[in-house]
C-alpha cells in the first residue's frame, strides 16, 4: 500500500511524464510543417509516445499497489520554434528538469522507506541518464552544425539511427 505522501509525489510525476508527451508532440506537430526534417519530426513523434509510455508505467504502478492515479490537467506546450536548434534547447532543458523531479522522487521513496518505489524508479533513474546524454549530443552536434544548411540535413539523417530509449 502506498502512503498518502508516496502517492501524492509519484502523480506528480504522471503530470510530468504527461506534459513532457505532450511537449514533446507539439515540437513534433511543428517540425512537420517545415520543410525538410522529416526524420527529425519521426523522432519527436516517437519521443512523445515514449514519454506517453513512461506516463501509462507509473499510472498502472500506483494503481496495482493500492492508490489512484489520478489523470491531470495539462498545461499548454510552447506551440512554434523561432529554430530547430530552440526545439532541442528547450527538449534538453526539459529532461533536466524531469531528471531532477526524479531524483527527489526517489529520496521521498527512501524517507517513506517504501523500498518498492524506489526499486521501481531505478529504472526512471537510468532512463533519465540516457535522454539527458542524448539530449546533449543533440544539442552539441546542432552547436557545430550552426546555420550550415548541409550540416542539417546530415542532422536529419543521423537522427534515424537514434534510439529515443524508453523500453521495457
Ligand atoms: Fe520521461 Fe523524458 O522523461
Amino acid at each position: 500500500m502506498l502512503s498518502k505522501t508516496i502517492q501524492e509525489a509519484l502523480n506528480k510525476q504522471v503530470k510530468i511524464e504527461a506534459q513532457s508527451s505532450q511537449v514533446y508532440l507539439a515540437m513534433a506537430s511543428w517540425a512537420e510543417i517545415q520543410p525538410g526534417i522529416d526524420n527529425i519530426t519521426a523522432f519527436f513523434y516517437r519521443h512523445s509516445d515514449e514519454e506517453r509510455m513512461h506516463m501509462l508505467k507509473l499510472i498502472h504502478f500506483i494503481n496495482e499497489r493500492g492508490g489512484f492515479a489520478v489523470i491531470p490537467q495539462l498545461e499548454a506546450p510552447t506551440l512554434t520554434f523561432p529554430s530547430i536548434k530552440h526545439a532541442f534547447k528547450e527538449l534538453l532543458e526539459h529532461e533536466m528538469m524531469v531528471s531532477e523531479s526524479i531524483n527527489n522522487l526517489v529520496d521521498i521513496a527512501l524517507q517513506e522507506k517504501d523500498y518498492a518505489s524506489y526499486n521501481f524508479l531505478q529504472w526512471y533513474v537510468a532512463e533519465q541518464i540516457e535522454e539527458e546524454a542524448l539530449a546533449r549530443t543533440l544539442n552539441d552536434k546542432l552547436e557545430l552544425i550552426g546555420d550550415d544548411k548541409g550540416g542539417m540535413y546530415l542532422f536529419d539523417k543521423d537522427i534515424l539511427t537514434v534510439s529515443v530509449g524508453g523500453g521495457e
